[in-house]
C-alpha cells in the first residue's frame, strides 16, 4: 500500500495539543505549530484497522499487556537489534516521561542526584526535581556543528569534590536520551560504552530513553543501550515505545525494558505506572507486528523533509544554521547569526515569522540563541513555514 504523505489534513477541533492550543501557547491562530512530538501525518492503516476491530468489542475495562502483546515488543527487539530479551523484562508504562520519574524514584532518597546532558528534553528536569533531587549537568559539546558528549567532565561529576570522601557520591543515575532530543545524535556503541563504563563504573544506573529509535536518518542505527553487553544489561532502565514511530502518542503506551529483576521490582513498587490503556496496547502490536511498510514510507519521506530543509536553509535563510539531523524529526536550529537575545528570538518567531517553535533556552544550558523545529508535516506546510521565517529575516535586513 502506498501512503500519501503530502496530504493535509486538518486536525482543528480533535483534542489536539499541537493544533488546538496554538492560540494559547503562541499568542495568535494564524502561527503554524511545529513544537510538541509528534507528526501531522495520519497513522499507519493495519493500526487503524486494529483500533476499529477493537472498538467494536464494547467492554473497555481493565486491561493486561496478554503474551501477544509482550511477545510483539520481543520480537521487534529482536528483530531491529538482535537483542535477545525475556518477556519477563518488559513492563508497561502509561508514557516514558512516567517512567522516568518511576525509574529516579525508585533508584533515590531526597536529595541525592540524577546527571542529565544538557540541552536536553525539558521535562526531564522536573522528573529529577519532582523526585526531590539535584540536577547534575554533564552539558554537551557543540563543535563544527555537531554536538559530543564530555566524557571528561562526565568522570569528574564522580570525583570527590568539595570534602566529600571518595565512594560517596549521591549520583544515583543518569539519564541518556539516545536519539537525542533536541540535538538529533543517534549515539554510537563507543560513545556508549564509554558512557556506560564510566557511569556504571561508578555503581550508578542508566536510565536509557530510546523513544525515538526508530526515526533514524539514511546510513544510522541504533543501538539499544542494555544490548551492549550483560552488565550494562544489569544496570540498566530501557525505555521504548511505539508511540514517537507510528505518531500513538495519545494511546499512553510504552514498553520498558528492565533485566534487572531488582531493578524491575524497584520500579514497579513505586506504583507510578499502574494501569494500561487499553487502545494502546492493541495499537502498539498492530504496529510492532504490520507497521513496518508504513513506517519505511514515512522515513523516506522525512528523509526528503529534512533534506528539503538543510537546503532552504542555506540558500535562502544562511543566518540560521540548523545541525545536521541523524535521529528524530526534531532539527536544532542554531539562530545566534540573527544576533537575538532569546526573549526576541522567541517573540520574532511566533510573532513575526508565525512559526510556533520550542524555544531553545527550554532545554537548559547550551540552549540559548536555538530554536527547536519539528519537520513532521507534509511538505506544504514545511514550505510555507520556511517561506515565513525567509520572509521575516529579510525583514529583518530592512528593518
Ligand atoms: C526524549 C523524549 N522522551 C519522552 C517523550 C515523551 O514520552 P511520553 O509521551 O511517552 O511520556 C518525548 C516526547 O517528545 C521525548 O522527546
Amino acid at each position: 500500500m502506498k501512503y500519501d504523505f503530502d496530504q493535509v489534513i486538518s486536525r482543528k477541533n480533535t483534542n489536539c495539543a499541537k493544533w488546538d492550543a496554538v492560540k494559547t501557547i503562541f499568542g495568535s491562530e494564524d502561527v503554524i505549530p511545529m513544537w510538541v512530538a509528534d507528526m501531522d501525518f495520519p497513522t499507519a492503516q493495519p493500526i487503524v484497522d486494529a483500533l476499529k476491530n477493537r472498538a467494536e468489542h464494547p467492554f473497555y475495562g481493565y486491561t493486561q499487556a496478554g503474551p501477544g502483546v509482550v511477545k510483539a515488543v520481543v520480537d521487534r527487539m529482536k528483530r531491529k537489534y538482535n537483542w535477545k530479551i525475556k518477556p519477563e523484562w518488559v513492563v508497561f508504562s502509561p508514557g516514558v516521561v512516567t517512567a522516568i520519574s518511576a525509574a529516579i524514584k525508585s533508584l533515590t532518597h531526597t536529595g541525592d542526584e540524577i546527571i542529565l546532558q544538557e540541552p536536553v528534553y525539558y521535562p526531564f528536569f522536573s522528573c529529577v526535581k519532582n523526585n526531590g533531587c539535584q540536577i547534575i549537568t554533564n552539558q554537551l559539546k557543540f563543535k563544527d556543528n555537531q554536538y559530543e558528549m564530555d566524557f571528561a567532565d562526565l568522570e569528574s561529576k564522580f570525583k570527590p569534590q568539595g570534602g566529600m570522601h571518595f565512594g560517596s557520591s549521591r549520583i544515583r543515575a543518569i539519564v541518556l536520551c539516545n536519539p537525542h532530543n533536541p540535538v538529533g545524535r543517534v549515539w554510537g556503541q563507543e560513545d556508549l560504552i564509554k558512557l556506560g563504563k564510566i557511569v556504571i563504573g561508578n555503581g550508578a544506573t542508566v536510565i536509557s530513553d530510546e523513544i525515538h529509535c526508530e526515526l533514524l536518518m539514511k546510513g544510522y542505527q541504533h543501538t539499544p543501550f542494555a544490548s551492549i553487553s550483560k552488565e550494562f544489561e544489569q544496570n540498566s532502565i530501557v525505555c521504548m515505545a511505539p508511540s514517537k514511530t507510528f505518531n500513538l502518542a495519545g494511546l499512553s503506551t510504552s514498553s520498558i525494558i528492565i533485566p534487572n529483576k531488582k531493578l524491575r521490582d524497584g520500579f514497579q513498587e513505586t506504583g507510578m505506572t499502574h494501569g494500561i490503556n487499553l487502545f494502546g496496547v492493541t495499537a502498539l502490536e498492530a504496529a510492532y507486528r504490520y507497521g513496518d511498510e508504513w513506517l519505511e514510507q514515512l522515513l523516506d519521506y522525512l528523509q526528503g523533509n529534512l533534506d528539503f530543509t538543510m537546503k532552504y536553509f542555506k540558500e535562502k535563510i544562511p543566518r540560521i544554521k540548523p545541525v545536521p539531523l541523524q535521529g528524530t524529526y526534531l532539527l536544532w536550529l542554531d539562530c545566534r547569526g540573527l544576533g537575538m537575545t532569546d526573549k526576541a528570538l522567541s517573540s520574532f518567531m511566533k510573532e513575526k515569522a508565525k512559526v510556533g517553535f520550542d524555544d531553545g533556552v527550554m532545554f537548559g544550558l547550551g540552549g540559548s540563541g536555538f530554536e527547536r523545529m519539528n519537520i513532521a508535516c507534509p511538505r506544504p506546510i514545511l514550505r510555507e513555514a520556511l517561506q515565513r521565517i525567509e520572509i521575516a529575516v529579510n525583514n529583518l535586513k530592512k528593518g
